[in-house]
């Protein structure tokens, strides 16, 4: 799903991702953390190629970043959902606006698309406020909305930075049991967090660490090797 070797980034003259190789297969479950400015943000922009190449080699879900042109990289955000930190949703469109439009975007039947977003509403208990504009709803509801439009589309991976960071503890294991949902039906999944319990929540998932700009390898799903 996602292989990476020798990649470097840096801001200026900030070196902020050193010489990182890193693979992830089909259906694995990758927990990436590290403290504030490791680098785990840039990482992930990379992966869905809002940040270009600049040293090294990635490839994400078969699409070659090295030499992906702007004008095909929808082709990856087909396969690739990603939740920003900074959510990046709609303020003056309602949550359900938001979360088809991914949908609407595909061309997907209208008949589907509300029975889909319905269903992602409810699981992330935002059936209720589905006519309300996001503008109007609190960090920890908007953080829903943009996992209920990444989720929507059923996409091959996932890339999730910190999409608890706003949740009160209750939410935030429902937002991982709704991630382990999509993870059994086949998507693969990284999310960036802090979240020391959410860790513990999922003693078999892969830990990989970034201090520094520089990679680690902490904890391997049972099964599998490096
Ligand atoms: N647009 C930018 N311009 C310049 N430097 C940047 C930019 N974005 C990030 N950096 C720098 O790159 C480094 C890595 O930042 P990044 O946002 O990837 O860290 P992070 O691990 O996501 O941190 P956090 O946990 O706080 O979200 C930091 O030192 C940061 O200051
Ligand atoms: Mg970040």
């Amino acid at each position: 799903m996602i292989s990476i070797s020798r990649l470097s980034f840096s801001f200026g003259k900030q070196l902020a991702l050193k010489d990182i190789n890193f693979s992830m297969r089909q259906g694995e479950f990758v927990f990436l953390c590290g403290p504030s400015g490791a680098g785990k943000t840039t990482f992930m922009r990379i992966l869905h190629g809002a940040l270009a190449v600049q040293r090294g080699k990635v490839d994400v879900a078969g699409y070659n970043m090295n030499t992906l042109s702007e004008n095909r990289k929808h082709f990856l955000r087909r396969d690739v959902s990603v939740v920003y930190q900074d959510f990046k949703i709609l303020p003056d469109q309602n949550v359900f606006a938001n979360v088809e439009l991914p949908l609407k975007v595909r061309g997907v039947a209208r008949h589907i698309i509300d029975k889909r977003v319905r269903a992602v509403l409810r699981s992330l208990q935002l059936d209720k406020k589905a006519q309300t504009l996001c503008e109007e709803l609190s960090g920890g509801e908007q953080q829903r909305v943009a996992v209920a439009r990444a989720v929507v589309v059923k996409p091959k991976l996932l890339l999730a930075d910190e999409p608890t960071g706003n949740l009160d503890r209750d939410l935030a294991m429902r937002m991982m049991d709704i991630f382990q949902q999509f993870h059994k039906f086949g998507t693969s999944i990284m999310i960036a967090t802090h979240n020391q319990e959410i860790l513990e929540r999922m003693p078999c998932a892969r830990i990989v660490t970034l201090e520094n700009g520089v990679m680690h390898e902490e904890r391997l799903m049972h099964g599998v090797t490096p």
